[in-house]
């Protein structure tokens, strides 16, 4: 039996979010320049969002360019913002044949002009998909996230709009970028790296967490299915002792 056929339908994550690390030391483990390992990272994100479309799973989040991410060399940051625009141009075809609708979520006021105008057509071509939803987190950062949520709702409480006691978990969430998509359920992180590193921190909370050794290019819909079987052996208790689940 193959890997997508031992994947149990009824208890899929709905949403699952990826930290796509490696791909520097992909490329210097073959003598290669570090953006050869980005542009080959492309074909595995081809390769997982059309696993995500097979697997029925609704919601994918993708880290792909962190706040931190800008302190980089400046060549190999303009490097990753070129590939974001030939990437778009290139897989918006992709994502329309798999009914997969694009979203963002980050600081995207700070990518350059270019990349925000085409990742803003891709999102409104993409707008009527259903099949899936694939988010990427771009300038993005989870403090950074919290913080704009505070701001706004301080606005909101100077004005008057909102009083200080009505402020909730949920009037929280609905202030951050992913408001209206559910928590991942799952987080995978490629590279052998344990660590979050800013990523979907109030989000995560109750995540089941998933590490690999494997490098984000060699990664491949089989590894996320894998993932995805080894999540339903999971008891997830959300902090009740087994006996009450
Ligand atoms: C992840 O791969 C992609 C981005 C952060 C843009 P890295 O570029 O972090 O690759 P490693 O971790 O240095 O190997
Ligand atoms: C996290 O990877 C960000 C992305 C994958 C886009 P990093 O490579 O930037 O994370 P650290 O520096 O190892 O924590
Ligand atoms: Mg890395």
């Amino acid at each position: 039996m193959g890997l997508l056929e031992q994947i149990d339908r009824s208890r899929l994550p709905e949403h699952i979010a990826i930290i796509m690390d490696g791909n520097g030391r992909w490329a210097k483990e073959k003598g290669k320049m570090r953006f050869f390992g980005h542009q080959s990272g492309v074909t595995s994100v081809r390769d997982v969002v059309e696993g995500v479309v097979e697997a029925g799973v609704k919601y994918l989040t993708l880290y792909t360019f962190s706040t931190e991410n800008w302190n980089r060399p400046k060549l190999e940051v303009s490097a990753l913002m070129e590939l974001l625009v030939t990437t778009i141009n290139k897989e918006t075809k992709t994502l329309m044949e798999n009914d997969v609708r694009l979203n963002a979520i980050g600081d995207l006021k700070q990518l350059p002009a270019r990349g925000y105008k085409k990742l803003q057509e891709a999102i409104e071509k993409t707008s009527g998909n259903k099949a899936s939803t694939v988010t990427l987190a771009l300038s993005y950062s989870s403090r950074w996230e919290i913080v704009e949520a505070a701001r706004k709702l301080a606005a909101q409480a100077a004005k008057g709009e909102i009083r200080p006691e009505d402020i909730n978990e949920g009037v929280f969430a609905s202030q951050l970028a992913t408001a209206g998509i559910p928590d991942p359920e799952l987080m995978i992180r490629t590279s052998g790296e344990y660590r979050i590193s800013n990523y979907l921190l109030w989000q995560l909370a109750y995540a089941e967490l998933y590490f690999t050794p494997k490098l984000w290019p060699d990664f491949r819909r089989e590894d996320l299915f894998e993932a995805i079987i080894d999540f339903q052996k999971r008891e997830r208790r959300f902090g009740l002792t087994s006996e009450q689940i």
